[in-house]
């Protein structure tokens, strides 16, 4: 586990980029943090680097969003469901099969439902109102791969610690 500071909400978009210029087909990350933590911010930052041009909303309502990039991103908020048994309807095995990275708001509360290979991103409050920590988790092989070379992708928001 490695973790960053951001002090705008810009720079939380950045270290997202960051990490979208690492991805490939498959990927999949579950992202963890209270309510207005960063986890839709974190994700317009990731689609646009992706070359998502449409606007990255909120997904609370409609549960699934997918949008075009240089990778298809499928956007996903499961804080609305309460059974696990709704996250079949997500269909998220046929997501993540194909040309596609998958984000999940609130991923942590679904993780029986979610393969053993994600990379987790937790957002949580600091002292300022703009200040977040994004703590990040490699979870199975994919990621743990290439846990090097993100903590490089990252390197000027770490911990200096
Ligand atoms: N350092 C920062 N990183 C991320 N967001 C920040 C930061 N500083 C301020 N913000 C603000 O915090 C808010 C984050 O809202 P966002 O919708 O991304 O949260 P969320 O975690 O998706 O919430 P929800 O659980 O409701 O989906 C935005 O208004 C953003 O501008
Ligand atoms: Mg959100």
């Amino acid at each position: 586990m490695f973790s960053a500071q951001t002090s705008a909400v810009e720079q939380t978009k950045a270290i997202a980029a960051a990490i979208a210029g690492m991805c490939r087909a498959g990927d999949l990350i579950v992202l963890v943090g209270d309510l207005g933590a960063g986890k839709t911010a974190f994700c317009q930052g990731f689609g646009e680097a992706l070359g998502v041009t449409s606007p990255i909303t909120s997904p609370t309502f409609t549960l699934a969003q997918e949008y075009e990039g240089r990778l298809t991103m499928h956007h996903l908020d499961v804080y609305r469901i309460e059974q696990l048994e709704e996250v079949r309807d997500l269909a998220i095995p046929e997501l993540l099969d194909g040309d596609a990275v998958t984000l999940i708001e609130w991923g942590d509360t679904i993780i029986p439902a979610l393969p053993n290979d994600f990379l987790e991103v937790r957002l949580t409050y600091g002292d300022g109102d703009d200040d977040r920590t994004v703590a990040m988790r490699c979870v199975g092989p994919g990621w743990s791969s290439r846990s090097a070379g993100l903590q490089n992708a990252i390197r000027a928001w770490m911990d200096q610690t």
